[in-house]
């Protein structure tokens, strides 16, 4: 048995049922990264963000191509937040997996606490003998935030990923005292894009890959964009986004704390618009009127982010089910979940998102793609409807690694973009865990 010297007492803590062991982490990283500089007129406005998407989606135009103004290093350092988590039952080599989340999401996509851990991709991976490291993306919840045209961009955030990766393998990762010989990377989404990054830049740095909710087809990005119809996220949360506070007493408790759906159906009762109580959760939950009042009425009250305009993102709960979900195929109650706890997404990451990355990563380790059936942004809504020979849209990452010892291409069922929010979701995480297993990558 390894023994894993966790610092710091407040910061272990076990997880309800689960027979894991956790950690809350800070990781200062040294980001250095070449990438683009680009300039585009700055967002003062959701009017300003629709143009934006726009310009972005004009077919016929290549807007990235058109904003580039040139390249530059960035260098710095900076903060990433990780959650590491163990098997209690441990072995003396394990393998640990670093999971990097999508837009959208933060570490927590990996270990939903909804419904009592139900969803959670990290129990499964631990029930499996492995270790897991969740890192907010640079730039992302936790992390240290930045500019977000021109440092929170791919490049930038593959960099803290490389750096996550070798403090792994060389024992300097902070709180674990554990020399990693073996570091596999999941990734979902933007997360598998930067997987791949990483893969292509440093292909000694990891042993082995899932991307996950991913393809190398970006026909549907335009369809994606339009669908997010993207707002100023301090506008869209003000209470996680932006700068403000609500201030919490005894009054306001006891006044508004009971339901803020009564109340509106008062006020609209009063100038003769009649709703039941439910036609108003409906209309609160699914639309901005859901984001605008978020966290006001939480037990911990949000602390909030006091991002600058040009972190975006969607407008609501609808948007976040075209993206992300396949009805009916969801738990409604973790929807809104992802909602309320949705992150944003930066004008840089959504020029880096798919472009910038070589078309080819030299990894000679094995290779998982496992996408939903019914992906949106990566299958526009239908994997299998290649039209041609391929067997899947997926399928055709495999060009992209032209030397991998293995590489599968698995459709999860029943399943949109945001896979961890479905029904079976853990037996996609199964898939993964056996893969790595047959694949040699299993802790020993
Ligand atoms: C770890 O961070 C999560 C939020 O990211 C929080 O819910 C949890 O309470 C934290 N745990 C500890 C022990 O700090
Ligand atoms: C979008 O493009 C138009 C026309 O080129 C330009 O006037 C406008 O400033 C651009 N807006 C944004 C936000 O990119
Ligand atoms: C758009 O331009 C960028 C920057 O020149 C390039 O990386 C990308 O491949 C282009 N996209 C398309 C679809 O041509
Ligand atoms: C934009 O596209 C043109 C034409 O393909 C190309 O020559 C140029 O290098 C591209 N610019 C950038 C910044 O990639
Ligand atoms: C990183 O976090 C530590 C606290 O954990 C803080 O003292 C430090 O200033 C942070 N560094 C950056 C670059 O934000
Ligand atoms: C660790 O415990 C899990 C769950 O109880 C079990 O599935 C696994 O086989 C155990 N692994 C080892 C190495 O004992
Ligand atoms: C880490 O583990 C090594 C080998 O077991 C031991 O020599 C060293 O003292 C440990 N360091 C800490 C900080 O626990
Ligand atoms: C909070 O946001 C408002 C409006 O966006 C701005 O005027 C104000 O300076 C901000 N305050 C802080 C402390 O950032
Ligand atoms: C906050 O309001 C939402 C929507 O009205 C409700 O579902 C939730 O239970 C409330 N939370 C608290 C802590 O009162
Ligand atoms: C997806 O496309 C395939 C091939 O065209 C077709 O057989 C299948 O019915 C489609 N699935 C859905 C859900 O439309
Ligand atoms: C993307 O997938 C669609 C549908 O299978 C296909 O028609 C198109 O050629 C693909 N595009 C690329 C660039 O592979
Ligand atoms: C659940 O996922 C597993 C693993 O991909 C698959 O074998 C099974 O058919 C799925 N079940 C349903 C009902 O979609």
């Amino acid at each position: 048995m390894v023994s894993f010297h966790l610092l710091g007492s407040a910061a272990l803590f076990g997880a309800l049922a689960a027979a894991k062991t956790c950690v809350n982490v800070t990781v200062p990283v040294n980001i250095n990264a070449r990438q683009a500089v680009f300039d585009v007129p700055a967002i003062e406005s959701n009017y300003d963000a629709t143009r934006f998407s726009l310009n972005f989606t004009n077919q016929g135009q290549n807007f990235t191509n058109i904003s580039t103004t040139g390249y530059q290093t960035v260098r710095g350092s900076y903060n990433i937040s990780a959650k590491f988590c163990r098997p209690d039952n441990v072995t003396t080599n394990p393998t640990v997996q670093v999971l990097s989340h999508g837009i959208g999401f933060d570490k927590s996509y990996w270990d939903l606490p909804y419904n009592n851990y139900n969803y959670s991709y990290t129990d499964v991976a631990l029930s499996h003998g492995y270790c897991t490291v969740a890192i907010d993306r640079f730039g992302i919840g936790n992390s240290s935030h930045g500019d977000p045209l021109n440092l929170i961009q791919a490049p930038a955030e593959v960099s803290a990923l490389y750096e996550i990766t070798m403090m792994l393998r060389n024992g300097s990762f902070p709180t674990v005292n554990e020399t990693f010989k073996k570091v596999v990377h999941v990734g979902h989404s933007f997360g598998s894009a930067q997987t791949y990054l990483l893969s292509a830049m440093y292909p000694d740095s990891t042993d082995g890959v899932a991307l996950t909710g991913f393809s190398m087809n970006a026909t549907w990005l335009a369809q994606t964009l339009a669908g997010w119809n993207l707002h100023i996220a301090n506008l869209n949360q003000p209470l996680r986004f932006g700068n403000q506070t609500i201030q919490r007493n005894g009054f306001i408790n006891s006044y508004f704390g009971a339901s803020i759906i009564n109340i509106a159906q008062v006020v609209l009762s009063f100038i003769g618009i009649d709703l039941s109580s439910y036609q108003i959760w409906e209309e609160i939950a699914t639309t901005e009127i859901g984001d605008i009042i978020n966290g006001w009425n939480a037990t911990v009250p949000p602390v909030p982010q006091m991002l600058p305009n040009g972190y975006l993102t969607w407008s609501d709960f609808t948007s976040n089910i075209y993206a992300f979900l396949y009805p009916p195929y969801f738990d409604i109650g973790l929807g809104v979940f992802s909602e309320m706890t949705k992150q944003p997404v930066t004008l840089g990451e959504i020029f880096t998102l798919a472009s910038g990355a070589p078309k080819k990563s030299p990894f000679t380790g094995p290779v998982l793609v496992l996408t939903g059936e019914n992906d949106n942004i990566y299958c526009g809504g239908n994997c299998t409807a290649t039209g041609g020979s391929m067997a899947s849209i997926p399928a055709d990452v495999m060009m992209s690694y032209p030397n991998a010892s293995a590489f599968e291409a698995y459709i999860q069922p029943n399943t949109g973009h945001g896979i961890n929010l479905h029904y079976n979701s853990t037996a996609a995480f199964q898939v993964i865990q056996d893969w790595f297993t047959n694949h040699n990558l299993a802790s020993s």
